[in-house]
């Protein structure tokens, strides 16, 4: 088996214990045949950037890379957080495109690339992760590196007519065609990547799943819904339940039953609108008035970028009107809480309320959606309400589903939500978590690593082979 290196914006190093289910399973993935992870270091520095720090832990290298303070605005506040993200998530409106960040976002690839280039061997699989890293291959091919090189898309892709209308797109979207895998979460995003690369990218499709190059060169594409661990999760929520901050959640609720949201403070998760669609829930179900509290966390993200801390007021604002207006001396209906929990602490949570929240105007997956389930009492669990407009959709379609638009569907689903049967609510459960016991984190990075090296190396698959 040949060595792995996993190349990520963020690296989950060792002894940090912010991992979340993803790194866990790069970290399982890398340890079983040895390997390097290498990334951004988290750090901003003040003098030039580009030094190269290494740790070992086991059979895992991790290689980090330190960016000054303009690179790092230009290429993660900008170019991928104020163009790509936005764009990706179908956002044209919020779309800040400016050449001087384009060009930042392609120093820094090129940073990595001249820092990855001398650490690679011929027989490596290298897998690259997410939107601010896509030139990446085409780079390291620029530097002669032939190994097979495979790229995961965490993010949706939007519409082939909004792609284009970023401009000089081709620039970009064509870096793409030096992987051996682009990989998808869901079949809906690599049909939009085919019919991008169709109608405006230059290409061709020759198979289901493999694609021509203008010049001949082909690879192939993929769904791999992301998943989570869910034995370990299932496992973490059951013994979550004697921790303090889960008792005293459970104790302040006093008998109601909770509604639970937990999101990265971002606009692609939809808070305004569910925040309004439970103020309507409020509205039209008085006769449930005051049996059912609802606690969204939100911790704040991408802080520097405007539109974020634009989201941010308008939360704030949203929730003092709801609770203004419903609040009663001794009920307090949304909580809102700007902080992270450590994810024992979480699962916890997920498991003490009756409705989990989950209404993103769009998402590659979803992974609070899957942990919801995951961490269930098998007795007597919860209900999730889900947006039709994430990916986790396509696979959970015993949620009830909902359009974060239409308010007033989010506000029955909730009233649904809440008082559900026993029954229904177990049958439904079951259904998905049997489904995620199968379709955890650890199939998925071997069903997308298995892909990956049936390809051929070296500058994808010929035409004839
Ligand atoms: C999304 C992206 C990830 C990113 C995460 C947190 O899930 O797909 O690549 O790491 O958000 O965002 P941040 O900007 O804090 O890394």
């Amino acid at each position: 088996m040949s060595r792995l290196v996993v190349v990520s914006n963020r690296v989950s190093l060792p002894g940090e214990n912010r991992a979340g289910g993803l790194a866990v399973a790069l970290q399982a993935a890398l340890g079983e045949r040895g390997g390097l992870w290498f990334g951004w270091s988290g750090k901003v520095v003040r003098g030039p950037g580009g030094e190269v720090h290494e740790q070992r832990d086991a059979e895992i290298r991790y290689v980090t890379v330190d960016l000054d303070r303009a690179d790092h605005d230009a290429y993660y506040n900008g170019f991928s957080n104020r163009t790509l993200w936005p764009l990706l998530h179908f956002r044209l409106d919020l779309v800040d495109y400016d050449r001087a960040t384009r060009e930042g976002y392609r120093r820094v690839n090129a940073l990595f690339a001249d820092k990855l280039a001398p650490l690679l061997r011929e027989d490596d699989t290298v897998w690259i992760h997410d939107y601010h890293l896509i030139p990446l291959a085409s780079l390291l091919r620029e530097r002669g590196i032939g190994c097979r090189i495979g790229f995961f898309l965490h993010v949706p892709v939007p519409s082939a007519d909004l792609l284009m209308a970023m401009p000089d797109h081709q620039r970009l979207m064509s870096t793409l065609y030096s992987y051996d895998l682009v990989g998808f979460q869901t079949r809906r995003d690599r049909d939009r990547f085919h019919s991008y690369v169709r109608l405006y990218g230059g290409g061709r499709i020759v198979g289901d799943d493999e694609l021509e190059a203008p010049g001949g060169r082909r690879f192939r594409t993929g769904a791999f819904p992301i998943s989570i661990d869910t034995a370990h999760i299932a496992r973490q929520a059951a013994a979550a339940m004697s921790k303090p901050a889960v008792r005293q959640l459970q104790t302040s609720l006093e008998r109601r039953l909770l509604a639970i949201g937990v999101d990265r403070l971002d606009y692609s998760k939809g808070l305004p609108e569910r925040f309004h669609g439970f103020e309507r829930y409020l509205q039209r179900h008085p006769d449930q008035k005051g049996s059912l509290t609802y606690l969204q966390i939100a911790p704040v993200s991408r802080g520097d970028v405007g539109e974020y801390q634009v989201l941010r007021s308008q939360l704030e604002q949203i929730a003092g009107h709801i609770n203004g207006g419903h609040a009663e001396p001794d009920w307090t209906p949304l909580r809102y809480v700007n902080r992270n929990f450590p994810h024992p602490t979480l699962t916890g949570f997920y498991r003490s309320a009756r409705v989990g929240l989950v209404t993103p105007l769009r998402d590659g997956m979803n992974l609070v959606a899957k942990e919801y389930v995951a961490a269930q009492d098998p007795e007597n669990p919860g209900v999730l309400v889900l947006s039709l407009l994430a990916g986790a959709a396509q696979e959970m379609g015993e949620a009830l589903l909902v359009n974060p638009h239409d308010l007033d569907g989010v506000a029955d689903a909730i009233a649904s939500a809440a008082t559900m049967p026993l029954s229904r609510r177990k049958e439904r459960w079951h259904a998905m978590f049997d489904y995620l016991r199968i379709h955890d984190i650890h199939a998925w990075r071997r069903s997308y690593l298995a892909a990956l090296e049936s390809c051929g190396a070296t500058g994808g698959i010929t035409p004839d082979g």
